[in-house]
């Protein structure tokens, strides 16, 4: 097993050696105009499979089992999850073993994202989504932890508490510009919120919501820690479609950034959310001299699958995938 997380010693982190944070000004006329700056922030990972939120997500989680000697991790997604593609490939790269446990009423091996998992040594279990829905349930995590006794067990999405300080090592306020008065970025169980949050109290952070979902802000309070500051807040992305699924005009949206200003996004998370921002900034919900850091959460994995169910044609996936 490689142990390179056991030498990047907690302190250390902004010397993390698996990572690059790359920014990029979204260009928009009438955002100038309100005079708001748009920064998007992508996190190149060492290993492409681990993109976005997900290799500071992990960790931690990496580090925990790495230090108990333990066999591998456990966790659950649906059928395109994007957490556990990562998952899986952190566990090829790192040297232990991976199970995903997914929703599906019924298994598609063709499916790009399970293929993909497969690929990378993960062992799938395919549970209906009525058995899903228990994935939280004391007693569903008891028989798992029975017939995987040597497994951490990662909530969906990776949002556990130790997701948090993973995700308090990423830079989000140093945009070129100086420091960001907003931070924003795509939310769905909200760990991501959660750990940028936690490590800037002093900054507004935004998350957005892409999943229709009552129990989030309190799943996000359940993450911070007893004293944790006010300073973050949840909005409902604008399209209102459900989660998965997106309207012409959001997939428009990321086709045009993709073409015009090479900023890659996918219609699922990080196009839905950012469309919602940049509509709510042309709007004027942001006061002038605004310096907005969008962490882009990733996801581009997610496009092969929206392909392979003919939601987007070869040549959008082409498009908005960059090589
Ligand atoms: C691409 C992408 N963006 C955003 C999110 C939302 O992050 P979180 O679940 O931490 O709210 C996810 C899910 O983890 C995701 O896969």
């Amino acid at each position: 097993m490689y142990n390179l997380l056991l030498v990047v010693p907690r302190g250390a982190e902004m010397s993390d050696p698996f990572y690059q944070l790359q920014w990029q000004l979204l260009v928009d006329n009438q955002l100038a105009a309100r005079q708001v700056q748009l920064w998007i922030a992508t996190l190149r990972c060492r290993v492409p499979d681990i993109a976005g939120n997900k290799w500071l997500k992990l960790k931690y989680h990496i580090q925990q089992i790495q230090q108990h000697n333990k066999t591998g991790i456990l966790s659950f997604g649906g059928a395109f999850s994007n957490h556990l593609l990562a998952l899986a490939a952190a566990g090829h790269y790192f040297g232990f073993a991976t199970v995903g446990v997914v929703r599906s009423h019924q298994p598609d091996l063709h499916n790009p994202t399970l293929q993909r998992c497969r690929e990378l040594g993960m062992q799938l279990l395919f549970v209906s989504p009525e058995q899903y829905r228990q994935k939280q349930q004391e007693e569903f995590l008891t028989e798992l932890s029975r017939q995987y006794p040597d497994y951490l067990l990662v909530p969906e999405g990776g949002s556990s508490p130790l997701a948090l300080p993973g995700l308090a090592e990423l830079q989000l306020q140093q945009t070129p510009a100086g420091p960001a008065s907003l931070m924003a970025m795509a939310c769905a169980s909200g760990g991501t919120l959660a750990g940028v949050a936690t490590a800037h109290p002093g900054t507004s952070v935004l998350g957005i919501s892409v999943v229709k979902d009552k129990s989030l802000p309190d799943r996000v309070r359940q993450l911070l820690p007893a004293k944790a500051s006010n300073n973050w807040q949840l909005r409902h992305e604008q399209s209102g479609r459900p989660y998965g699924k997106f309207n012409q005009d959001t997939l428009q949206f990321c086709l045009q950034l993709a073409r015009q200003q090479q900023i890659y996004t996918e219609p699922v998370y990080s196009g839905k959310a950012l469309q919602s921002l940049m509509l709510w900034a042309q709007q004027g919900d942001f006061a002038a001299g605004s310096n907005i850091a969008f962490f882009h959460t990733g996801g581009l994995q997610g496009l092969s699958g929206l392909h392979h169910r003919a939601l987007i044609t070869e040549a959008q996936l082409q498009l908005l995938k960059p090589l």
